[in-house]
């Protein structure tokens, strides 16, 4: 198994719909694999194929309480919502330290096909509602702030891609520390 880059906010890459799955095989299992240990190892709750550059319709979540029971959604598709909605705080492993709330539906179905391509659903409420519906509207190429005003979209795109040029200079400059054999300082 192998853990993933997660693609960050703003990357147009996020923006983009991702293509159903067709083929069930070894390299759909591999990928799920590390697509979990990615999630796992962030940590976070659930992950898109697309935050990992796939431009796939899978999604891996867990929200259970000891973390151990991983559930794998391929192809997935919301088949029924509640009237009822909620407001839920948010958060998303490619916009790190950002937690907003957004208003969806308390409750949801789902369909979707496991790796060996068997279809099956799942309902839920509470997280596993959000984090069904927050997954699924990454393979549309949505990002939970896509429902902030776009002010509070701007704040939030620019504090991530100062963040972004801080972490790009720090690693420049480690690496030409490293060069000259000097110790980066902390
Ligand atoms: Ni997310």
């Amino acid at each position: 198994m192998a853990q993933l880059t997660i693609l960050r906010y703003p990357d147009a890459r996020l923006m983009k719909p991702s293509e159903p799955v067709e083929v069930f095989d070894e390299n759909l299992a591999r990928l799920v694999a590390d697509m979990g240990e990615t999630m796992y190892k962030a940590p976070g709750v659930g992950l898109a194929a697309p935050q990992v550059n796939v431009r796939r319709r899978i999604i891996v979540l867990d929200t259970s309480e000891n973390k151990d029971q991983l559930m794998v959604l391929i192809n997935p598709e919301i088949i029924e919502t509640s009237e009822e909605k909620k407001l839920y705080e948010e958060g998303c492993l490619s916009l790190p330290h950002i937690y907003e709330k957004v208003e969806r539906p308390a409750r949801v179905k789902v369909k979707a096909q496991d790796i060996h391509g068997n279809w099956f659903e799942v309902e839920g409420d509470g997280l596993l509602a959000v984090c069904l519906q927050h997954e699924i509207d990454h393979l549309k190429g949505t990002v939970f702030v896509d429902y902030l005003s776009p002010m509070k979209r701007n704040r939030i795109k620019t504090k991530l891609l100062k963040e972004e040029r801080e972490i790009k200079k720090a690693a420049a400059a480690g690496n030409h520390a490293a060069k000259k054999g000097k110790k980066v300082k902390k």
